[in-house]
């Protein structure tokens, strides 16, 4: 069951796991199509309805996928599904997924908050009420640890030392926005439910995906959202976009923060690894879940250079930081989980992956330009 089936990540999992023989179902209350709308844009490419998806991927591939339109913060409807599907996996996607968007003001901070914050402990008390066994797989993000000058492991725990004495600790955490600590609290709540009730944990510290096609989307009535504005769109979704409308690709400031990237694809074969592989019963396990790290600077450089393989002149410009954040800095993060499923070994070709992006959003030149106005960062954090 993926909570947030209807969003980016969300539909192309649902794709990917009914292709690998899985029985799926979603929940999703469509949040996300209304709060890009609030903030001036739209997905960079059509989407269907969840239903028109829905019977799409019947008739061209003869996947029976089942949908529910529904509101996780909602104990009652979330337990309801859960308790008539009776999954043995559920994957929580279902959350504002905005940086900026929580940063806008007081309302937009509160509502992360607690769409966020509810959703998790709901999904905790139901998995606990219907049945302590569901693997719970919750999508976090690596921004919840910030850019901390130490390693950073890829465990809930750690060892500290001090005054001389030792004790176990969780693992720091220091994030950069309203919906970055809505994730740290989640971790924290899903720890407790494990330590508590034994719950098996599945915790993935994601970092920012890119791509517009995963090798499941054939056709474009089988396309994912995508999101390329200031409040939504992320860096390279967004230099993407830039690209094809002639705008100097955006980057924050000095352009040296440094993250850990992946493509959609990866994103969706690296989940099918972690369900299909799950975590030991009454474990939790971390995932730092990325492909290559790279400064947002030498992005922009890699999509500037993919642009002019797919027809492309754009220069790059240094816009304002509206975050508050490090530009320079040590970043060096600790992967076991995915290398030992034999991610690291599946075909990738980032330059590859930037063409056919391009390629895919010169398509929707027209659509963009509708959107224009909404690309230039304007949320500041200050
Ligand atoms: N896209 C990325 O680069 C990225 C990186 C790291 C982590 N993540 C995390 O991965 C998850 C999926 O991200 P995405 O890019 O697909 O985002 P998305 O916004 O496209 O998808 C999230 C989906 O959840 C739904 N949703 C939100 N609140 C809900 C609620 N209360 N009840 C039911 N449905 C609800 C939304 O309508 C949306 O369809 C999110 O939790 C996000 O924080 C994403």
């Amino acid at each position: 069951m993926i909570l947030g089936i209807d969003g980016y990540l969300g539909w192309p999992l649902a794709l990917r796991l009914s292709a690998a023989g899985h029985k799926v179902s979603g929940m999703d209350n469509l949040f996300t199509r209304k709060a890009v709308q609030e903030v001036g844009s739209d997905s960079g490419l059509p989407i269907l309805t969840m239903e028109e998806r829905v019977r799409a991927a019947k008739e061209l591939k003869g996947f029976r996928i089942k949908f529910y339109r529904g509101d996780i913060t909602k104990y009652k409807k979330l337990y309801s599904v859960i308790k008539k599907e009776k999954p043995d996996t559920i994957i929580d996607f279902a959350e504002e997924r905005s940086a900026p968007y929580s940063m806008r003001d007081h309302m937009h901070a509160a509502y992360a908050m607690q769409n966020n914050i509810v959703g998790t402990i709901n999904l905790i008390y139901a998995a606990r009420e219907l049945n302590a066994n569901i693997r719970i797989i919750k999508m976090g993000t690596m921004g919840e640890y910030g850019t901390p000058n130490f390693d950073i492991p890829e465990a809930p725990y750690m060892k500290a030392l001090l005054d001389g004495k030792e004790d176990i600790i969780t693992t720091p955490k220091w994030a950069g926005s309203w919906y970055h600590w809505t994730k740290v609290h989640d971790t924290n709540n899903l720890l407790l439910a494990n330590k508590l009730w034994g719950l098996t944990v599945t915790n993935i510290m994601q970092g920012p995906v890119y791509g517009t096609r995963t090798k499941d989307i054939t056709d474009q009535r089988l396309f994912t959202r995508f999101d390329f504005d200031e409040t939504w769109g992320t860096v390279v979704n967004r230099y993407c976009a830039e690209a094809v409308l002639g705008i100097p690709l955006t980057v924050y400031g000095k352009g040296g923060q440094t993250r850990g990237f992946l493509s959609l694809e990866d994103s969706v074969e690296a989940l099918r690894l972690l369900v299909e592989n799950p975590a030991e019963k009454g474990a939790f396990r971390t995932v730092n879940q990325f492909r290559e790290l790279f400064s947002v600077m030498q992005l922009a450089e890699y999509v500037q250079t993919a642009a002019k393989s797919a027809g492309i002149d754009v220069g790059i410009g240094h816009v304002d930081n509206p975050r508050v954040e490090k530009e320079e800095h040590y970043y060096n993060v600790e992967r076991k989980v995915l290398p030992d499923l034999g991610f690291d070994k599946l075909k990738h070709n980032i330059r590859e992956e930037l063409v056919g992006m391009l390629m895919d959003l010169k398509e929707q030149r027209q659509r963009l330009e509708q959107y224009r106005s909404a690309i230039m960062p304007k949320t500041m954090w200050r």
